[in-house]
């Protein structure tokens, strides 16, 4: 299993390029399965994540072309798609429920492995299935399988969401785009990635409307060819905004839109951080004392994202005071606390709420990944500890980060992947 080894402390300084948002192409590549047209997505992201998405469209009978770098393909559905999405791939990405959606509206039947548990919760599927009930779905649950089918095209349904969810708004429009008559959705998940699918859907001749959190789909009976490019991802974006917060780094980050970031750009802000931001880019510097910040809470966007709380815990603990942390979102997202305890943090635990004392001069120490984001704060923390760190079992930010040791070390990082 592969691992980073970190020798700090760092300064960075330089250019990063962000990469294709991993939630966005996402689910943009299960909606490749509505169409009967060829797709074109680029600016995909290199992040394992991808690939699992890529191998599950195979194994629904997909054709798929990708451009020598990876970052362009090219996707074509047979006639006769095939309609079980295997527990060895669902497995492994929660994210393949999405496929739900497209494949119940456009092939009418789907047999999908039931997704568990993870690390930072239960992470259930109860509202992505009662949506689609509510739109014609019958489903059973059989020997770890949902079972789901309708007899012919779904009907547009009114449907009023217990609880902002991103898959479940994700799923649902997929599956309301080419459903009979229109469909109103409340209380909507909006994040960006949320708004690049419904672009991507209208683009290709949906027709989807946004007021708010509401979303009205007026379905189509088919989807037309198109070409159409990825968004920046905005957490690996924030994820370096917090480096050179941390570090004293002075940064120019390019390929994304900061108004995707500006929420988590106030936070930085309020630490100490000095930045200018264009439309696709943002100079950046840290500050040599970072401020505490009270009262941090996590919520969907445009809060504070969860997928960027355990990057901000690891930058409270360099802060000059008390500093605290609300998880809103999932119940058991503070995996990195231990592991940064091992570094010398001094962090309480609370109900969902972390106290950070600040102050922290972290020592380099052997540390394990738990989950995607948690183990991208160890590298971060890793980073600014005095000495050497090992951060194991880093297949966990190899599904969401895109060659990270390289971008870092052009950015001044002593960092090795060690195999
Ligand atoms: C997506 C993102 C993930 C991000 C999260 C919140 C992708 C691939 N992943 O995950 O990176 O951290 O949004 O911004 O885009 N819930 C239920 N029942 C359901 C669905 C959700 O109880 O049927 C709960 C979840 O357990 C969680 C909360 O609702 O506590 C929000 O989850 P949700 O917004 O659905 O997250 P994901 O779409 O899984």
């Amino acid at each position: 299993m592969d691992k980073f080894q970190i020798k700090g402390p760092c300064k960075i300084k330089g250019e990063v390029e962000i990469s294709g948002a991993k939630n966005s192409a996402l689910v943009l590549l299960a909606a490749t399965l509505l169409f009967d047209k060829p797709v074109i997505l680029k600016n995909l992201p290199r992040v394992r994540d991808i690939d699992t998405m890529l191998n599950l469209l195979k194994s629904l009978g997909s054709k798929i072309i990708l451009s020598k770098d990876k970052k362009i393909v090219k996707i074509q559905n047979k006639k006769k798609m095939k309609t079980l999405a295997k527990y060895s791939l669902v497995k492994t990405m929660r994210a393949s429920i999405l496929v739900l959606g497209p494949s119940i509206s456009k092939f009418h039947k789907s047999i999908i492995s039931y997704p568990g548990g993870c690390n930072i919760g239960s992470r259930p599927v109860n509202y992505h299935l009662s949506a689609l009930k509510k739109l014609g779905m019958k489903y059973e649950i059989k020997q770890g399988y949902i079972h789901a089918k309708t007899n012919g095209r779904l009907n547009g349904a009114k449907i009023n969401f217990p609880r902002i969810s991103v898959g479940t708004t994700e799923n649902t429009i997929l599956a309301a785009s080419l459903a009979s008559g229109k469909t109103i959705l409340k209380n909507c998940a909006i994040e960006p990635e949320i708004k690049d699918l419904t672009n991507f859907l209208n683009a290709a001749g949906a027709k989807i409307k946004w007021s708010g959190r509401t979303c009205s789909i007026t379905g189509v009976k088919s989807l037309k060819e198109i070409n159409y490019s990825v968004m920046g991802d905005r957490i690996e974006a924030g994820t370096f905004c917090i480096a050179a917060t941390l570090a004293e780094g002075d940064l120019q980050i390019k390929n994304f839109n900061p108004k995707n970031i500006e929420t988590e750009l106030k936070l930085l802000k309020k630490a100490g951080a000095k930045f200018k931001t264009f439309e696709n880019k943002i100079f950046i510097k840290g500050p040599k004392k970072i401020k505490p910040i009270k009262n941090i809470k996590t919520k969907e966007w445009p809060g504070v994202a969860t997928d960027m709380q355990s990057q901000l815990m690891v930058l409270m603990c360099k802060a000059n005071g008390q500093s605290s942390i609300t998880e809103n979102i999932f119940e058991n997202r503070f995996l990195h606390v231990g592991e940064l305890q091992r570094l010398g943090a001094k962090i309480k635990i609370k109900n969902s709420t972390a106290t950070i004392e600040g102050n922290t001069k972290f020592i380099g120490a052997e540390l394990m990944s738990s989950d995607l984001r948690a183990s991208v704060a160890l590298v971060l923390a890793a980073m600014v500890s005095k000495g050497k760190s090992a951060i194991n079992r880093i297949y966990h930010l190899d599904r969401g980060y895109e060659k990270l040791e390289n971008k870092l070390k052009k950015i001044g990082v002593k960092i090795k992947r060690l195999k």
